[in-house]
């Protein structure tokens, strides 16, 4: 069973508090969602293996350490996990980037594809699917199934706020990936919307509504 990592650092609960108020604008909303990405991303590459490097000081030999061959790959779930690539990237900036394009059709609920583009080496990289919301988690699910099948071995899925719904069907679809949030919210409405959550954060990100 894959392990649910819930990142409750007081100042990402800070900023989380202050993307959720109804009244924040979208400009806030973005750089919120990147800061926190940013403070998010410490904890997630915490296991990134490390390897001996033999260096030289101004005054000594010496080896050090430095991470291994295994590279990092980010993939947003698009558009709303656009809104995590740039804090990301300002921790690990040669890292890669890879989009999938997948939304909730409004009646259903269900994830819909509609673009996917990755890395070349997409199968040898560590890769972490990015996506504010884990809702009935269909999208995350659905894109961590799609990099599966384009040979992707080691899976991380971050987001901002999941239902426990979400957290549940990606622990059973994929039991080899940990989840990383900054909350775990109480329930899905009955447009499987999170409660409390912070509405839709595609809409919020990029002031569509
Ligand atoms: C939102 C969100 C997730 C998805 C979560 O995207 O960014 O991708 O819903 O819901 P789920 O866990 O029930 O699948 P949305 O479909 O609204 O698309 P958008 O990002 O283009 O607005
Ligand atoms: N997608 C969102 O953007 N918000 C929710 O609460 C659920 C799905």
């Amino acid at each position: 069973m894959s392990t649910l990592h819930i990142i409750d650092h007081p100042l990402i609960t800070h900023k989380l508090t202050i993307m959720r108020r109804k009244e924040t604008g979208s400009k806030d909303f973005r750089e919120l969602l990147n800061e926190i990405a940013m403070l998010m991303g410490y904890e997630i590459t915490r296991d990134l293996p490390l390897e001996d490097v033999e260096i030289e000081t101004p005054v000594s030999k010496m080896t050090a350490k430095t991470i291994s061959g295994k590279k990092l790959a980010i993939v947003p779930i698009l558009r709303a996990g656009l809104g995590m690539v740039d804090g990301m990237l300002s921790l690990v900036p040669v890292a890669k980037v890879g989009h999938i394009g997948l939304y909730r059709d409004p009646e259903t609920h269900m994830p819909v594809e509609y673009y996917c583009k990755l890395p070349f080496d997409i199968e040898e990289r560590i890769t972490v699917v990015v996506d504010p919301m884990l809702a009935t988690g269909g999208s995350s699910s659905d894109a961590l199934t799609m990099l599966k099948n384009k040979g992707c071995k080691t899976l991380k899925l971050m987001c901002l706020v999941a239902a426990p719904e979400g957290v549940k069907k990606v622990q059973e679809d994929h039991p080899d990936v940990d989840i990383y949030c900054a909350a775990l919210d109480d329930h899905l409405n009955e447009h499987a919307y999170i409660i409390p959550g912070l509405g839709d954060a595609g809409d919020r990100l990029f002031g569509t509504k």
